[in-house]
């Protein structure tokens, strides 16, 4: 199974609403929300009162991607607001073990994510706490970037861990998919894809999430 995850951020903010419930409709299986901080990442998007806001005309899962400093001290916002799956940047949390296990205490999946100069063995003494794992394949902070090819091993590093893991992990890909990046990244083991430019800023937005299926 693989699941799309189209990325508000690409959205035409003045039609979010009517567009978020097309991709809905469409197929899509998560809503992906770019929280950016103007810290983490130089780019300032939404806070936890869109999550709650999309959260009142969704029935698809929640992904919440913070890129913000400190995540811990707003967790239980996004909580609250609705989010099914929040991830938390590696390089961002100082604590990330505890700040995993008080994701799961709200009753959220728990993602990590890691920039694309960050090895996917940081991850190895936390899997037991995770349950998503997020591969950037671009630098974060902005949509319609070029796919990293070098994101590819780390996948495959990613699927290798998983495999031995006892419980289930999803693999997200963030950034630069494509039909053409898509099949790339399924064949080295991801099995959620996040796609902004390809879904949103498609003429034909239920046609361009069936381009993604067939691709992979
Ligand atoms: C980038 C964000 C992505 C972004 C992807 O920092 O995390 O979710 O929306 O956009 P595309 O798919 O256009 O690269
Ligand atoms: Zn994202």
């Amino acid at each position: 199974m693989i699941y799309l995850s189209p990325s508000i951020l690409s959205a035409d903010l003045l039609q979010l609403k009517e567009q978020v419930l097309k991709v809905e409709a469409s197929g899509a299986d998560f809503i992906h929300i770019d929280v950016m901080d103007g810290h983490f990442v130089p780019n300032l998007t939404f806070g936890a009162n869109m999550v709650k806001a999309l959260k009142s005309i969704v029935k698809i899962p929640l992904d919440v991607h913070l890129m913000i400093e400190k995540p811990e001290l707003s967790l239980h916002q996004y909580a609250q607001a609705g989010a099914d799956i929040i991830t938390v940047h590696q390089e961002a949390c100082v604590h990330l073990h505890r700040t995993l296990q008080t994701i799961r205490s709200l009753g959220v999946k728990a993602g990590v994510s890691l920039n694309p100069a960050t090895p996917v063995s940081t991850l190895e003494d936390v899997l037991d706490e995770l349950d998503l794992i997020l591969i950037m394949t671009v630098n974060p902070g902005f949509g319609g970037q070029k796919f990293i090819q070098s994101a590819l091993q780390k996948i495959q590093y990613a699927r290798k861990l998983i495999q031995n893991s006892p419980h289930e992990i999803l693999l997200e890909v963030d950034g630069g998919i494509t039909p053409e990046t898509a099949s790339q990244v399924v064949a080295a083991g991801a099995n959620v894809l996040v796609a902004g430019n390809a879904v949103f800023a498609q003429p034909d937005m239920a046609q361009a999430i069936q381009n993604l299926r067939n691709a992979v």
